[in-house]
């Protein structure tokens, strides 16, 4: 039996370009509009793609990746907004839940946040891809680790109040714009899912000036994580192990 294939996935260019650096690239596989790279990273089969920005755009790219390539579990990389005093740029987040923090049907009575009969409130991150993130990340000793809430919306945030709100609201560490549509695809499709953030601003009035001088620092961050962390996810449960 051939090993499980592993879906990576992020949303720009820069943050894919570091990935091929080290995939040892056998095809590429077009699918409404997206390149999905296949090969060998640290000798393990993977797909990587960018989704593009949004929510849309990744929860598309996600089930592509589910219907299509038959993924077996799933690693979304990328930037984010840090929130709160004690996250700087340079920072990993490692998502133990997600939020759409920009779903609110509170005049409906619900939280914001929730979606309409969902029968959970936040998406919950798969608890060894989890414990392995973490041990990649301890590897990188220059910045700090998080372990803790992501919120994701359909907007840039570059605001202190905004950011103020949405780590008082939800409890959130980082806002990003991807990830916690991608993990409600993984939810109903029952797939292991993880998302590992590094902070490129803190989703402030500085916010896109601090967001193209720390990217690049976070997309080598991220791809050093995925480096020690892809060997380490062998013993990770796979779909078809899950749903026996
Ligand atoms: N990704 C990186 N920084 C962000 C921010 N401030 N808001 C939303 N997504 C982001």
């Amino acid at each position: 039996m051939s090993p499980p294939l592993t879906g990576i996935i992020v949303a720009m260019q820069e943050e894919l370009e570091v990935i091929l650096q080290s995939l040892d690239k056998q095809r590429s596989v077009q699918r409404a509009g997206m390149e999905f790279h296949l090969g060998l990273y640290a000798e393990r089969p993977v797909v990587a793609v960018i989704c593009g920005v949004g929510k849309v755009n990744a929860a598309l790219c996600t089930q592509l990746l589910i219907s299509e390539f038959n993924i077996q579990r799933l690693i979304n990389l990328g930037v984010a907004g840090g929130l709160g005093a004690e996250i700087k740029p340079g920072d990993i987040v490692i998502a133990d839940s997600l939020v759409q923090h920009d779903m609110d049907l509170s005049p409906l009575g619900l939280a914001k946040g929730q979606l309409f009969r969902m029968d959970v409130f936040d998406f919950k991150t798969d608890p060894i891809l989890r414990k392995h993130a973490l041990q990649a990340s301890a590897q990188i000793t220059h910045h700090d680790h998080f372990v803790g809430r992501i919120v994701t919306g359909d907007q840039f945030i570059a605001s202190p109040n905004q950011a103020h709100a949405l780590h008082q609201d939800f409890s959130a560490l980082a806002c990003e714009m991807e990830s916690a549509s991608i993990a409600q695809v993984c939810y109903l499709n029952q797939i292991p899912f993880i998302c590992i953030r590094s902070i490129s601003d803190n989703a402030n009035t500085g916010a896109h000036m601090d967001f193209e001088q720390f990217t690049p620092i976070a997309v080598a961050n991220a791809s050093t994580l995925l480096q020690n962390m892809i060997p380490l996810c062998d013993s990770v449960p796979t779909q078809a192990s899950i749903k026996a």
